[in-house]
């Protein structure tokens, strides 16, 4: 059941919460080269190539929601019986970017994830630098709730864990689509969003992203690197709200393979050295 519907749904867009809607949408379009204007009940729309993020009035560094988009009306019943036969509550689409065939389901912690058919696609052709949105992930304080839920639920594919010495799971990484991972998932004193990446395909397309961020004056804050599960390429940069942004190349494609598990400690987060640890 589970396999039946990987490779269904791509992260189309997020909402991101912030106090000041304006001056990050204006950040985005400087630095992930999206197009901002003001679009419906205050918020702003930034879209770029293959990459769309609607900027909401909240909290900083809340998500309002992430949605997947399906390639078509079959993919979006399946993902939408197998949520029902597992138990979970369908709830009304908050995204305006889908159409009304769109439903919302909220994950153990919280998070608000839509799943739809767009109504227009995530970009079109550009001479932007390549970077679609590729992936979120969230702090939680119950990895193995979150597993079970985006597993058993919504029918992802479980790539690799992360456990620590004692075999608790600091790490979960699951897929929807055959890139190693849509969702991440990082233990953490608390739950909420951890971070969104985008993926460049190539190194030199990170180079190409640095050498832009650097004229800006944008810091790179953590990497570069290579991240062990899903053996990316990475380098992150923080807006002016706090979230951190990454931008990733060469992420695994996952076929048939089992789920890794990796050992909790800095060089799984990153092989080349200096890592984030969550906890
Ligand atoms: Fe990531």
């Amino acid at each position: 059941m589970t396999a039946a519907v990987a490779a269904a749904a791509y992260l189309h867009h997020v909402e991101l919460m912030s106090a000041d809607p304006a001056r990050l949408a204006a950040y985005y379009e400087r630095a992930m080269q999206m197009k901002a204007e003001p679009f419906d009940g205050g918020r702003f729309i930034c879209r770029g190539a293959d990459r769309t993020m609607l900027i909401g009035r909240g909290a900083d560094k809340q998500l309002g929601f992430a949605a997947f988009a399906c390639r078509d009306a079959e993919a979006l019943a399946g993902i939408r019986r197998h949520v029902e036969a597992a138990g979970g509550k369908l709830e009304a689409s908050p995204s305006p970017l889908f159409d009304d065939r769109a439903f919302a389901v909220r994950d153990p912690e919280g998070n608000v994830l839509v799943f739809g058919l767009a109504k227009v696609p995530a970009g079109a052709p550009s001479r932007d630098i390549r970077g679609p949105l590729q992936h979120i992930t969230f702090g939680s304080t119950d990895l193995n709730k979150m597993e079970k839920f985006y597993v058993e639920t919504l029918g992802f594919a479980l790539s690799d864990r992360v456990r620590d010495e004692t075999g608790r799971m600091t790490t979960c990484f699951v897929r929807s689509t055959h890139e190693h991972h849509s969702v991440g998932m990082f233990l953490k004193p608390e739950a909420g969003l951890d971070h969104h990446s985008y993926e460049a395909g190539e190194w030199t397309t990170i180079r190409d992203w640095a050498d832009h961020l650097g004229a800006l004056h944008i810091p790179i804050v953590w990497g570069p690197g290579r991240h062990g599960p899903g053996n990316n390429l990475f380098i992150f940069i923080k807006d002016p709200d706090g979230n951190m942004i990454e931008i990733s190349a060469e992420i695994e494609y996952v076929r048939d393979r089992p789920v890794q598990e990796w050992k909790h400690e800095p060089y799984t987060l990153n092989s080349w050295g200096p890592a984030i640890m969550r906890i």
